[in-house]
């Protein structure tokens, strides 16, 4: 089903009138940056491993070794990728909406860091970051970059082991994350979902949330998910396409 002209400037109006705007996204807007999605089939030597069983303490204790490899794997293949030109897309409308004195808040579901690598600025890793670990001892933080994966596991300073700040299974939310999410959901006249199947919370509720303060609500997936039925504007497509069509509408150039 392709998008309709008419449903791109829709957005694009909605978008331009804006004053507070909250963007949340998932895997899909890393996507067309060639990294692998959770709900789509892995390819390569990590398919036979379900992720939802990998993202957890549990999987960790029981077999650090895997576990980290699966994370070098998983950073090696965010590191060796570029932002698409949704990301880029996502950068750009928050700068314009900086430089005219409004706001746009970045909330991510995402630990690949391609938003950041885009130009985006102060985004909101709800599920953390593969980019920092922490020790299972002390939870003191290293950047990746300072860690040698010369032996698997990583063992700590403390005589604990390496493991990274991303949010597995189970786990709860970084509280600083969550209070700027919520506040940034009680401010916005507008709530863009992109790229996410809407199926994890607290993240799949923000929408409907930010819906029943009153906001505006436009949603742009490959695929239709549980929020489809409700937002005002749903635009099915990859977000690396649409995003800049979007912005296009409304002179806003990557
Ligand atoms: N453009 C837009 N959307 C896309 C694209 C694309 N190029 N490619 C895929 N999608 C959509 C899919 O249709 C799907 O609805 O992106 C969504 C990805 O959904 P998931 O794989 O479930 O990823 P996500 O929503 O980010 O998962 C949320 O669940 O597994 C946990 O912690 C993990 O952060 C993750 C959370």
């Amino acid at each position: 089903m392709s998008i309709q002209p008419e449903q791109t400037q829709q957005a694009a109006q909605i978008i331009d009138k804006s004053q507070s705007i909250v963007i949340l996204t998932g895997a899909g807007v890393s996507a067309e940056s060639g990294l692998a999605t959770f709900r789509d089939p892995e390819e390569g030597h990590w398919s036979k491993y379900d992720p939802m069983e990998l993202a957890t303490i549990h999987a960790f204790n029981k077999d650090p070794e895997l576990v980290t490899r699966w994370y070098h794997w998983r950073f090696t293949r965010a590191r060796d990728v570029d932002p698409n030109p949704g990301h880029h897309a996502i950068a750009a409308l928050q700068k314009h909406k900086s430089d005219i004195n409004q706001s746009l808040t970045l909330i991510t579901q995402n630990v690949d860091g391609l938003h950041q690598r885009a130009g985006a600025t102060d985004v909101v890793e709800i599920h953390g970051t593969i980019h920092t670990w922490r020790c299972t001892i002390t939870n003191k933080e290293t950047p990746l970059r300072n860690l040698s994966f010369e032996h698997f596991p990583i063992p700590s300073e403390a005589g604990g082991l390496m493991r990274p700040c991303i949010v597995w299974f189970g786990e709860t939310l970084p509280q600083e994350a969550l209070e700027r999410s919520f506040k940034a959901m009680a401010e916005c006249d507008l709530f863009i979902s992109i790229g996410t199947s809407g199926t994890v919370e607290p993240a799949a509720s923000f929408i409907l949330a930010a819906k029943e303060n009153g906001a505006k609500t436009i949603e742009i997936n490959r695929d239709p998910t549980p929020n489809t039925g409700f937002v005002d504007v749903a635009l099915l497509g990859a977000s690396g396409q649409v995003l800049p069509q979007v912005l296009s509408e409304i002179r806003i150039e990557i």
